[in-house]
């Protein structure tokens, strides 16, 4: 009977050993960090590369949204509202202005908007203590490329530490997943 009672316990003991090993999604050097992925998206481009970092590296995700939406209308957002916030240098009010100070390790991803993050991005930045972390930008855009917007960042985020980007065009494409992994394994 004692016998079949410290089986069962060790048995429970392994068990539970694998529960937490399983649990732990993050991978080598990720191991003992924290991670947020926080990212702003408007037509969902952002929000997918995002999700895909997110299912790799674990860690809580966050969306970062105007108080005020953009419109749906690409030519409202585009050529009215935003083109007004680059060119009047607006860091917009944000619905949630996020917390990164229990984090380690904060992934940034943003539209490339005007050549620049967009502006809920620079408001996230501004607002919130980057003192000692680490950011990885990553962006997507429509065909420009990464203009200067991890430098542009890491001016907004004072005190971080701001890794190369992960620069993805559009929604990406077969290749992106690689690319994320390939990213990914840099970092760590
Ligand atoms: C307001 C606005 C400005 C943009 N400016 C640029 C730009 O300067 N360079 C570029 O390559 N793409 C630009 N784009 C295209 C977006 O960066 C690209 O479509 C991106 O993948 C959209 O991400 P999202 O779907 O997460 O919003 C712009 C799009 C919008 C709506």
């Amino acid at each position: 009977m004692k016998k079949l009672l410290m089986f069962t316990i060790s048995i429970l003991l392994i068990c539970t050993g694998c529960t937490f090993v399983k649990a732990d999604n993050s991978q080598g050097g990720f191991m003992d960090k924290k991670i947020l992925i926080a990212y702003f998206s408007w037509g969902g481009n952002t929000k997918s590369i995002a999700e895909k970092i997110h299912n790799s590296v674990g860690g809580d995700i966050f969306r970062i949204e105007t108080a005020t939406p953009y419109p749906e209308d690409y030519n409202e957002t585009a050529y009215g509202i935003a083109k007004k916030q680059h060119e009047e240098g607006t860091k917009p009010e944000l619905k949630n202005n996020g917390d990164v100070s229990g984090y380690d390790i904060i992934f940034v991803g943003t539209p490339v908007w005007w050549y620049e993050p967009a502006p809920a991005v620079k408001t996230f930045l501004s607002e919130n203590n980057f003192e000692g972390k680490t950011i990885v930008p990553f962006f997507t855009h429509g065909g420009g490329g990464k203009y200067t917007i991890a430098e542009d960042m890491a001016k907004l985020a004072k005190g971080s530490k701001v890794l190369s980007p992960l620069v993805v065009y559009g929604k990406g494409n077969s290749e992106t997943d690689k690319e994320i992994d390939n990213r990914l394994k840099q970092i760590k």
